[in-house]
């Protein structure tokens, strides 16, 4: 039901003819989780935002099961780099207003407190509800961020850099907590993960993407099938996860350098 066939994509945006995607076939089975890995600038952003269905592609089609992607949908949680919370709301309203969406019947009590308890499982005080955006850290609208798409349960999630703004400590507790969410039900989430740490890709993955410089095709791809998987304590131990590294390292800066020689 939420097989994801993404066919020929293409795709550049109205302001401007470079094309930034190019051909990208990918087909994603529900309950996948998948990272996306590329040097700044390559597109990762772009793919994401045409899979909430924010951008729209020139070419080529997303099918969500057997119907196309063209708007945004309570299917699909996401967390934004740049967090995507409204200024003028608090963090709680920022997070209510998603669950509002998704139980339009539910009693407002009932949906605060899911609201502060998903709060609370992100390291998030209670006191935090009733703060701007503004008043608060990078990390913690991070958070906030975090906290309103995984409030919604969404059986697709797209997370561009979601753990980029936190401290070690945070980050590692947000992985295992997503880990939790993405294997807990028996039908898992399918996952989006963009980011620019390569372990951390290893750590949660089960298939790893690269995507190339611009316009950015596919460049590489990795599966990490469920006996494979590393855990925090063996990843740097374990010698098929640390091929796989050195291979995802490799590809990566051959990418680059072949930029920089053209
Ligand atoms: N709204 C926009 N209009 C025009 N060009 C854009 C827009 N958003 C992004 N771009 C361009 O598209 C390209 C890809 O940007 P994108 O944000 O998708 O990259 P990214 O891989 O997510 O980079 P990073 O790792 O730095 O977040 C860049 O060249 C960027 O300048
Ligand atoms: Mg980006």
């Amino acid at each position: 039901m939420y097989d994801l066939k993404i066919k020929d994509l293409s795709f550049s945006y109205k302001n401007d003819n470079r094309l930034i995607l190019k051909d990208i076939n990918i087909n994603v089975k529900e309950g996948e989780f998948v990272c996306l890995l590329g040097q700044s600038g390559c597109g990762k952003s772009t793919f994401l935002r045409l899979l909430t269905g924010l951008e729209t592609s020139n070419t080529g089609t997303i099918l969500l099961g057997d119907k196309p992607i063209n708007s945004a949908g309570l299917d699909r949680g996401v967390v934004f780099q740049d967090y995507g919370l409204f200024p003028w709301m608090t963090a709680g309203e920022n997070i209510m207003l998603a669950l509002k969406q998704k139980y339009p019947n539910e009693d407002k009590k009932k949906l605060k407190n899911l609201a502060i308890d998903t709060m609370k499982s992100v390291g998030l005080d209670e006191s935090i509800y009733r703060k701007l955006p503004k008043e608060l850290s990078g990390g913690m609208k991070q958070r906030c961020a975090i906290a309103q798409a995984f409030s919604i349960n969404p059986p697709i999630l797209l997370m561009d850099e979601p753990f980029g703004a936190l401290d070690a400590v945070t980050r590692a507790l947000l992985q295992d907590l997503l880990l939790e969410l993405w294997s807990k039900d028996n039908l898992k989430k399918t996952v989006f993960f963009v980011t620019h740490d390569v372990d951390e890709a290893l750590l949660l993955a089960s298939r790893i993407i690269v995507f190339g410089q611009s316009p950015s095709s596919i460049i590489y791809e990795c599966y990490i099938p469920p006996n494979k998987r590393p855990t925090r304590e063996n990843q740097f131990e374990n010698p098929e996860i640390l091929q796989l590294r050195n291979n995802l390292i490799l590809q990566i800066n051959k990418d680059v350098a072949s930029r920089i020689e053209a």
